[in-house]
Order: structure tokens, then sequence, then C-alpha cells
């Protein structure tokens, strides 16, 4: 049974994470490479939190009982005891290969493996790693903004144990988000279909097809999209659809997963979208971003 979780990572994505186990009702540990990461990951939480109480979604004392329930630290040694591991660090082979060698070595032998890799193949990762937990390792790829987004991705991989995947499919349920169940296959379901569609939404900027706010206005205004492919780009960080895109074309060879040059002289240029202050947009004024002439 899932009752401790344990999430390696405080960033973006992995305070998000650590936030709704804790909310849920699951005692949490997150686990940070410094203090000084560890501490800025919970006020993101805490703040977080703090808004919920002020909106009236949650009450004083569910706020308290929820960072009652998490707990931080900087050593991978205290997450023996956790049920599941969610990692959320950085998109990179190597870095996930280390954490999860050491864990591996300091968890009890049930304790379920997943990561949160949104490009990464589940099985090379696990390979890597050259664990016995092989039918206890899994992929469960959360959206940002992780307390918002009601999605989660589960992924199996050819060796994953069917109870296993049922008990990772309850936890998702168990923290609100609805499971959609996938094979580990480079993007899963929605990065398959969602980068190309990203991809594409350049491709039509660099043919002159439109602007950039009018192709956001397009998909916004036309589609119902909560935000136009520029926007979305920037707030993913086009760094991060620059990497996801290359695994994926480098996986399946097909065209439509190719990045655009545009894409690639835009990360060169160290524009990576929101979190560098300028993407498709300049975000000087965050309330108010200004596109940019590319
Ligand atoms: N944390 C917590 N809550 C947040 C939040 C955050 N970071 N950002 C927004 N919210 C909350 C707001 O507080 C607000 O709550 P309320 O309804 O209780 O007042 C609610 O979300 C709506 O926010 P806003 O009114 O400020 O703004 P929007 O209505 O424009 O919604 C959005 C913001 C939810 C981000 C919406 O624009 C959206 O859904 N955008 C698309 C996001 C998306 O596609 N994410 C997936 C990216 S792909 C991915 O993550 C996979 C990876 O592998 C690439």
């Amino acid at each position: 049974m899932i009752s401790k979780i344990g999430v390696i990572g405080c960033g973006l994505m992995g305070s998000g994470i650590a936030q709704v186990c804790a909310t849920a009702g699951y005692e949490t540990t997150v686990c940070e490479m410094s203090q000084e990461l560890l501490d800025k990951g919970l006020n993101t939480i805490d703040k977080s939190l703090t808004k919920s109480v002020e909106k009236g979604k949650l009450s004083a004392e569910g706020k308290s009982a929820t960072m009652a329930r998490l707990r931080g630290t900087v050593s991978l040694e205290e997450l023996s005891d956790c049920d599941l591991i969610i990692e959320a660090i950085i998109e990179n082979k190597n870095a996930k290969k280390e954490v999860f060698t050491k864990l591996d070595r300091y968890c009890k032998p049930e304790t379920i493996f997943a990561s949160n890799t949104s490009s990464l193949s589940i099985t090379e990762l696990m390979m890597a790693v050259g664990t016995e937990r092989r039918k206890r390792f899994v992929g469960l790829h959360f959206f940002n903004p992780v307390p918002v987004m009601k999605l989660l991705e589960a992924v199996r991989t050819l060796v994953t144990d069917e109870g296993v995947f049922d008990e990772v499919a309850a936890f998702g349920s168990k923290i609100g988000k609805t499971v959609i169940r996938t094979s580990d296959r480079t993007g899963f379901i929605v990065n398959r279909l969602l980068v190309p569609y990203l991809l594409d939404a350049i491709r039509a900027l660099e043919e002159g097809v439109g602007s950039i706010v009018d192709i956001d206005n397009g998909m916004m205004l036309g589609c119902g999209h909560p935000m136009g492919p520029f926007t979305l780009l920037d707030f993913v960080g086009l760094d991060t659809t620059y990497y996801i895109a290359e695994i994926m074309f480098e996986e399946f060879r097909e065209q439509r997963f190719a990045p655009p040059p545009l894409l690639k002289r835009m990360v060169l240029a160290g524009m990576h979208g929101r979190k560098t202050g300028r993407g498709f947009y300049d975000y000087t004024d965050p309330q108010n971003p200004v596109p940019m002439k590319l």
C-alpha cells in the first residue's frame, strides 16, 4: 500500500508534486540538492497553499495539516522508507540515473520508483540504473502547473507489474488527477500530440502565415485553448521544448518532431521563455507581454 511519498527535486514540477501529495493526505518527504533550493521550493508551496486559503478553497487548519505532512531534506537516504518515489529533477538521463542508483541502495525492495520525465524512455532509464526492481519502475508524467492541471500520465514498460501499475493509478486518482495509461514510447500521449503542434506553430510563423499574436489568438479564440501556442511555448520553456523535440526526433526520425531553426536560434540566444524574461514575448512587464520582433 502506498502511504509515504518521496519527491526528488523541489523546483517547478517537484514542488507542485509534493504539494498535491501532502494536500491529499500523504506523508511526503521532498529532497533537494541544497538547503537553499529546498527552502525556495518549500516557500513556493507555502505561498501556493496560502493563496488557496485566501480564496476559501482550503481552511487555515487544512494548510497547517498539509505543511505538517511535508518534510524537506537534502539527503536521499532519508527517503529509504518511502513506498513511492517520484523523481522530478532536470531532464538529463545521467543525472536521473545517478539519483535512482543511489535510491536503489537506500530504499526497501517494495518501493516503487517513478520518473516524471516528459521525453526519456523509462525502460532505458531503468536499464541504465541496473535495478532489480524492474517490475516496480514506472513513469508518472505531471503537467505544469501541477496543482491546477488535472492530468497524470501513468507509463508502463513491457515488464511493469500489473498490480503495481494499478497501485500508482489509484494513487493518481487519490491526489485528484485523472489518470491516463500509456506505454513507454517517447513523448507518451500528450507530448506526442502537443510537441508537433507547437513546432508547427513556429514553422507557420517562419513561413509568414501570421504574427505571434494572430496565431495565438487563432488557437485561443478559434479552438478554445487556454493559451495560444507561443504563450504556451514560453510557459513550458523553449529550451525544454527544444530538448524534448530533439529526443523525439532521434527516436522516430519523423520530420514533424524536428525542432525548427528559429527555435534553435532562440534557445542558443538564451531566449528560453517566461523564466528568462524573453521568448516569443518580452516579459519585462509580466502582466503585459509584448510580442518579440523576430
Ligand atoms: N500554481 C497554482 N495555481 C495556479 C498556478 C500555479 N503555478 N497558475 C495558475 N494557478 C491557478 C490560479 O490561482 C487560478 O485559480 P482560481 O481559479 O482558483 O482563481 C487558476 O489557476 C487560473 O489561473 P489564472 O486566472 O491566473 O489564469 P488562467 O485562467 O489563464 O489559467 C493556466 C492559467 C491554468 C496556466 C491556463 O492558462 C492553462 O491551463 N494554460 C495551459 C497550461 C498547459 O497547457 N500546461 C501543460 C503544459 S505541457 C506540460 O507541462 C508537459 C511537459 O512535458 C512539456
